[in-house]
């Protein structure tokens, strides 16, 4: 390619699937008789085996590390917990055998070597196929769990980040092409001299040891990311293959793409080298009147009374129980000035006090019930496509022609048969219009993503990060 196509974006006119399977929301309905097992590893093999019926190029597990917590309590009205995600991508990768493995891990509670040398552990033994989505986890709560506790601020956790990352991708190249011996009359089983050493000593961390794996088949594992900051948006732009963004719409997912390709190029890279699939919920069906009942059935199970209240309780910092969630919103202050985010990862940020006003004017003008309000205020709002099989592939076509995403992660409602619909009946009618794969183009996540091989990080002298 040259150096003008490199500078220029050109949307690859392809959408791409993931399967986003949350572990810890309010989205996904548990009240249903349809519901099965969250925990259950049949869930997992269930919906992941769908997901590569369907040609998804990955299978997408969130991370939070500490059991979501409300006015002091477990919150236990959504779907709460969830099991380990590499111990969970490393059975899914046995029953599986060419979807991509996609772990969150977050940055400020791992350490670089342990990490890295896991998930290359994943990648090699699922033949190419692990990814890391990089996250730095925003909520001090969480902190608490940890020795380090909630140690870092903002601005921190993305220069601590940078440096983690840095170093994972030089864990990864540290064993040379040919640095494990083809010949079984080799004087060794690897090639000293082809294994390097990995020295890092900064701020946060120090590390000096010798990698202990070869690479894998897709060379490392590929880096997703998830932040949304002008920080973690530049940090995206030099680091990552692939963002998972909370952009989906339309008009905000173009913007996004121009702001992310803005960005790549000012760190070096090409207008192509970051991929955006942002998180997404479809409820679809034969027609379009079928789809909008889905659609109320799905979020009348969704948003519940009481998720209704306990949603504003995190706002408000207080108990609201005495409320009627049918009824307006609460005329009372919340009690705390800035917002206490529950939820596992937050990226609110607001007043709270500034936060009830609004929102009590808006429910107000629109004649809105609690349950309403919250119904339509919760973040998969925004992120929902409905509508016949034919109407919502036509819109995906329209992303794939402008190239506004690569793809998108798909948050199912129901586990385990979530995509089923999806898979049936979308996906055939994606691959009539000719932007979506009718087969897997290669058998690592690097090559059916379509990324690039990575150029190998620099020689591994003592970096200062
Ligand atoms: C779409 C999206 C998904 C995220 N998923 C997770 C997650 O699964 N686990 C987690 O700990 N943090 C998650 N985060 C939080 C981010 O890692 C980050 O800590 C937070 O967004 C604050 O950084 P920011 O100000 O750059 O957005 C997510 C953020 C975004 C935007």
């Amino acid at each position: 390619m040259t150096l003008h196509n490199r500078a220029k974006f050109q949307p690859s006119g392809k959408i791409q699937f993931g399967i986003f399977f949350q572990g810890v929301n309010s989205g996904t309905i548990w009240k249903a008789p349809e519901s099965g097992s969250q925990t259950d590893f049949e869930s997992f093999r269930r919906i992941a085996q769908t997901a590569e019926r369907g040609l998804f190029a990955a299978f997408f597990l969130g991370e939070g590390l500490r059991l979501r917590e409300h006015l002091g309590r477990p919150h236990a009205l959504d779907v709460a917990g969830r099991p380990d995600a590499q111990t969970m991508l490393a059975a899914l990768a046995s029953v599986t055998s060419i979807i991509g493995l996609v772990a969150t891990q977050n940055t400020t509670y791992n350490d670089p070597a342990d990490l890295a040398h896991r998930l290359a552990s994943l990648d090699l033994l699922s033949g190419g196929r692990a990814a890391w989505n990089v996250v730095t986890t925003d909520n001090a709560w969480t902190g608490a769990n940890f020795r380090r506790g909630g140690y870092l601020d903002h601005a921190d956790r993305y220069v601590h980040a940078e440096a983690f990352v840095e170093t994972a991708k030089r864990i990864w190249d540290s064993w040379e092409d040919g640095a494990v011996s083809s010949s079984v009359s080799a004087d060794s089983w690897a090639v000293p001299s082809h294994v390097r050493s990995v020295h890092h000593s900064g701020q946060h961390y120090s590390v000096d040891f010798t990698p202990r794996l070869p690479r894998s088949a897709q060379y490392r594992p590929v880096l997703f990311q998830a932040g949304d900051s002008p920080a973690g948006r530049d940090f995206a732009a030099r680091q990552a293959d692939v963002i998972f963004s909370a952009h989906p719409k339309f008009d905000d997912a173009v913007e996004f793409r121009a702001d992310i390709v803005a960005r790549s190029l000012a760190a070096g890279r090409g207008a192509n080298d970051v991929q955006i699939m942002p998180a997404s919920e479809f409820i679809v069906a034969a027609t379009d009147e079928e789809a909008r009942e889905k659609k109320e059935w799905v979020r009348s199970l969704q948003i519940g009374p009481q998720q209704a209240v306990a949603y504003l309780e995190q706002f408000w910092g207080r108990e609201l129980s005495a409320y009627d969630p049918d009824g307006p919103l609460p005329e009372i202050d919340p009690v705390v000035e800035e917002t206490s985010e529950t939820r596992g990862s937050g990226f609110h940020g607001a007043k709270a006090r500034q936060l009830a006003e609004q929102w009590r004017a808006e429910s107000k003008e629109k004649g809105l019930s609690i349950r309403q309000f919250v119904s339509s205020r919760t973040s998969r709002v925004d992120a929902t496509f409905t509508g016949s099989y034919t109407a919502v592939a036509d819109t995906l076509a329209e992303y794939a022609r402008v190239g506004a995403v690569d793809g998108f992660n798909i948050s199912p409602w129901l586990i385990p048969t979530g995509l089923d619909d999806i898979v049936n009946h979308l996906v055939p009618e994606l691959q009539e219009r000719g932007v979506y794969p009718t087969e897997y183009p290669g058998s690592t996540l690097r090559e059916n993503l379509g990324l690039a091989t990575p150029v190998r990080s620099e020689a591994l002298e003592s970096v200062q990060l």
